[in-house]
């Protein structure tokens, strides 16, 4: 098979009404999307990504009045987070209806719900009878793609289309957030910072990376992982001195490494968000280029800082 990538929403919304893969740009990372009614489908999902069947899928919604189809018994604190920050790079995790097949929850009790904030793909989810599910368009334990470019590589010819929506505006995936009665509960750090979270939702309680049986398996330690060894570190010029012999490539927030041939600069006014808009696809480049290691600057726990420092410590693991 050879795959389209495409701007053409029409031919997308056929091809998911019949059956097929296809993968869909949000402003996170892009998707791979299939049809939440169709469980061959949906099945297929898993094989591609060589995905575990006890990973559950996100279902992607373009509208508030698709909930009731969904979701039932939902917390006052959700729908003031939907309000918030919905279309967006939030995920609320509520208890789903029967409609909702066990294979995308991996059996469990609930769905995870998406409004993602980009407008092709609210476009062919407003032509679409049903909602889709989507997760990640890359094979699982790798770095997920922010361009149509980098689903090609991953899946170029095996999906039938892949529907351009240009570069991730954010460039992390969502946040997932999850309720204890009233409670925020973090599944899942990302794209939408924990402070703006509670700002809307009071105090969260964070599930931690060292639990070891985590409930979202998008925590699993290794993860969003390059080929290319990365070593994350609080002192790059200290962990240079370790590797000397090496082809390196560094990662950093700000700051130019000028004794070091390639450095990318996530940002070069120290803005936390454009950081995080260019990580994926810098982790994507550095790893083409044949390093024997990625070194990776810590970044400031705060805002999207604490989301990217995630990503690079399982990147790291
Ligand atoms: O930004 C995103 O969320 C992207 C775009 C495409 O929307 N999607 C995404 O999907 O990152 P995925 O499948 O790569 O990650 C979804 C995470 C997984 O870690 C999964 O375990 C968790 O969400 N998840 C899904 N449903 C869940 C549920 N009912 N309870 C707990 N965790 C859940
Ligand atoms: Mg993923």
């Amino acid at each position: 098979m050879s795959t389209s990538i495409t701007t053409d929403i029409a031919f997308c919304q056929k091809l998911l009404k019949t059956g097929e893969l296809v993968a869909i740009p949000t402003e996170t990372v892009y998707g791979l999307a299939a049809n939440i009614m169709d469980a061959k489908a949906i099945k297929s999902i898993f094989e591609m990504k060589g995905r575990p069947m006890f990973n559950p899928l996100i279902v992607h919604i373009h509208s508030l009045e698709q909930l009731p189809l969904l979701v039932k018994d939902v917390p006052e604190n959700a729908l003031r987070l939907a309000e918030a920050f919905w279309p967006g790079s939030l995920t609320l995790i509520l208890p789903k209806t029967e409609e909702v097949a066990d294979t995308i929850t991996a059996g469990k009790a609930t769905v995870g719900i998406r409004m993602p904030n980009h407008p092709v793909t609210l476009g062919l989810l407003r032509g679409l009878p049903f909602p889709i599910a989507a997760p990640s368009a890359n094979p699982s334990t790798r770095v997920s793609p922010t361009s149509a470019e980098h689903v090609a590589s991953y899946f170029g010819t095996k999906i039938p289309a892949i529907l351009d929506g240009g570069p991730c505006q954010v460039g992390l995936e969502s946040t997932i957030v999850g309720f204890e009665g009233e409670t925020p509960i973090i599944y899942r750090k990302g794209g939408i910072s924990v402070e703006a979270i509670e700002a809307i939702a009071g105090k969260v309680q964070l599930i931690t990376k060292e639990d070891k049986a985590p409930l979202a398996p998008g925590m699993l330690l290794k993860h969003y992982s390059p080929k290319t060894k990365l070593v994350l570190s609080n002192s790059v010029t200290t962990t240079l001195k370790n590797y000397t012999n090496f082809k390196i490539g560094v990662i950093s927030f700000s700051t130019d490494y000028k004794n070091v041939s390639i450095v990318r600069k996530l940002s070069q006014k120290g803005d936390l968000g454009e950081a995080a808009k260019n990580l994926f696809s810098t982790l994507h480049e550095l790893d083409q280029m044949d390093l024997d290691f990625i070194i990776a600057e810590r970044f400031p726990e705060e805002g999207l800082g604490t989301t990217i420092n995630d990503r690079l410590q399982r990147a790291a693991y």
